[in-house]
């Protein structure tokens, strides 16, 4: 199975590639590097240094046709989007469609894509908050998250792309960047290991 992840330099993206890898799927990374680190790149890949919203990603998807993506690669911060909305929907919303146009023209047989549980709910209705809470994001990154899942239930209501939305809650572990706005855990666990106090203030 070739199977082609976006964002496989950072932390998500490269523990999976490793998990792809290890059980003997050929794979294809995509990454700009921009948050991602060249040394989670798994050896026994290939890697293309791009931007998702880079035109040339037509002749990549010709070249490797892949038979699943894995869209890991998005523009993480939750703050910035606050402070640079056109930048996060350029990477979240154009780049994924950039993505998801070029695996519905080379015929991609299932794409998986990194959602959000964290940001696209907004404050809590009730609790544990489950897939049928009313999505109400209140920040611009949850926006363009939950953007793309609309693209892709069009698509997939169309007949043109089969698709799964993984709505991540805080996901923590290896390769996690705990000075990043992003990864709560690491964020609070670096903080105790240092003997401080978390603390938790509101975005908006
Ligand atoms: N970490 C979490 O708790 C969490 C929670 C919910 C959803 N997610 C989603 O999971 C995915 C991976 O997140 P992560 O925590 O591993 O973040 P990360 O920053 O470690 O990984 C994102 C990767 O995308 C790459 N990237 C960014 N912009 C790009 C672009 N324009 N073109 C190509 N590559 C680009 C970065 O270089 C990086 O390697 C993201 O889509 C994120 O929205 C993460």
């Amino acid at each position: 199975m070739k199977i082609l992840v976006t964002g496989g330099a950072g932390f998500i993206g490269s523990n999976l590639v490793d998990a792809l890898v290890e059980r003997g799927d050929e794979v294809v990374v995509i990454d700009n590097l921009s948050t991602g680190r060249r040394e989670n790149l798994n050896p026994h890949i290939k890697f293309y240094e791009t931007s998702i919203g880079d035109p040339g990603l037509a002749d990549i998807f010709e070249k490797e046709k892949p038979d699943i993506v894995c869209h890991h690669a998005a523009q993480i911060d939750l703050r910035r989007s606050v402070n640079e909305p056109l930048f996060d929907a350029e990477v979240n919303i154009l780049g994924s469609l950039n993505v998801i146009v070029n695996s519905i023209r080379s015929g991609v047989g299932k794409f998986v894509y990194a959602s959000t549980g964290g940001a696209i709910y907004g404050e809590p209705q009730y609790l544990p908050v489950d897939e049928k809470h009313p999505i109400n994001p209140v920040s611009q990154y949850g926006v363009s998250k939950h953007t793309v899942e609309h693209y892709l239930h069009l698509y997939a209501l169309q007949g043109e792309l089969n698709y799964v939305a993984l709505r991540y809650p805080n996901v923590y572990g290896s390769r996690q960047n705990p000075f990043g706005e992003a990864g709560v855990i690491a964020i609070f666990a670096h903080q105790m290991l240092g003997g401080e106090q978390p603390t938790m203030s509101p975005i908006l």
